[in-house]
């Protein structure tokens, strides 16, 4: 018998996010306590509405908190020219079969983490906002976390500006907290997640899987890619998976211990995670940095986890 790892899903869904949490609530290696939802791909109101539709697609039945309805401190972006007015365009789903719970999403992580015989992995998928809020309300549970599997940043490069991912920019000041935090750190970053490419034919071996499931994935992959096949990708980089998949495979991937700060400033550099490769600050390593991935196996993890939802129970 295995013992499962509890962790808590906190994402902005996003088609990428949707993914992840499909591989997540799939995996036999996982307990999922929470769910939670943080403004970014879209409004709080649309992700979190977007949150209960993929537990309910997934039969994911955990409680699900809604997060704060704006960044730390900036302003909030959004992306529908990637995800669409909704936040998660594309096939239809499901109404959510539950609300969301009372307390916001920092909230019930601390209660999770409260009551949790052990400590608890966080998989944010989505601006750090939500984390950051636990991080600042709840000190005395930081050794409660005991790791953080992130997606967001890039040591080499942006996407939302030359330098910034899109979850580092739009909270900064959150993501400063959670990397000064001293909570182990996995980060899944640009340097990986644009060689987790799913090309079309991979969205075909989903497709013909032919389960609920595995269809809506397709869907997801068909629409999530239009954004970049009109930018020149020959695929979908499906981002927020390599988050979860780096807690489940890590094998297929390769990580670098470093330093990473994150820039609160500038005109070019706000929400730019710098990672001080060659250790010239001389400070002890923060994350652990996946920089590769195999991508025909990460793509059959994701195939594999479609194929879960064709399984009887
Ligand atoms: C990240 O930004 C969002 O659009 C995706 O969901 C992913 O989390 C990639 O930069
Ligand atoms: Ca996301």
């Amino acid at each position: 018998m295995i013992k499962r790892i509890p962790v808590i899903l906190d994402g902005d869904p996003g088609h990428d996010d949707a993914i992840a949490w499909v591989l997540a609530t799939a995996s036999p290696l996982l307990d999922i306590k929470a769910v939670t939802s943080v403004c970014g791909n879209q409004t709080i109101q649309k992700t979190t509405y977007n949150a209960g539709r993929i537990v309910t697609l997934v039969g994911l039945h955990v409680p699900l908190a809604m997060g704060r309805v704006k960044p730390l401190v900036a302003d909030a972006i959004i992306a529908p020219t990637v995800h669409g007015s909704s936040g998660l365009d594309g096939p239809a789903l499901p109404e959510p079969a539950d609300k969301p719970v009372d307390t916001d999403a920092a909230t019930l992580m601390a209660q999770i983490l409260e009551e949790s015989d052990e400590p608890v992995v966080l998989i944010p998928t989505g601006p750090l906002t939500n984390v950051a809020a636990l991080l600042l309300l709840y000190p005395h549970l930081k050794n409660k976390i005991r790791h953080i599997y992130l997606m967001g940043g890039g040591i080499d490069f942006g996407n939302w500006t030359p330098a910034a991912e899109f979850n580092i920019l739009v909270d900064p000041e959150a993501a400063d907290i959670v990397f000064q935090s001293g909570v182990p750190i996995t980060m899944a970053g640009l340097d990986v997640t644009e060689k987790a490419l799913v090309f079309p034919e991979d969205f075909e071996r989903i497709r013909a899987l032919n389960n609920p499931v595995a269809t809506v994935v397709a869907e997801w992959l068909d629409f999530f890619y239009g954004f970049h096949r009109s930018i020149g990708y020959p695929g979908a980089p499906v981002h927020d998976a390599v988050a979860v998949a780096a807690l489940i495979k890590p094998e297929i991937m390769t990580m670098v211990d470093m330093y990473v700060a994150v820039e609160l400033t500038g005109d070019y550099c706000r929400g730019t995670t710098v990672g001080d490769k060659l250790g010239v600050l001389k400070k002890p390593a923060n994350a652990r940095v996946i920089m590769d991935i195999d991508r025909e196996a990460f793509v059959d993890l994701l195939a594999e986890a479609a194929a879960h939802y064709g399984k009887e129970a």
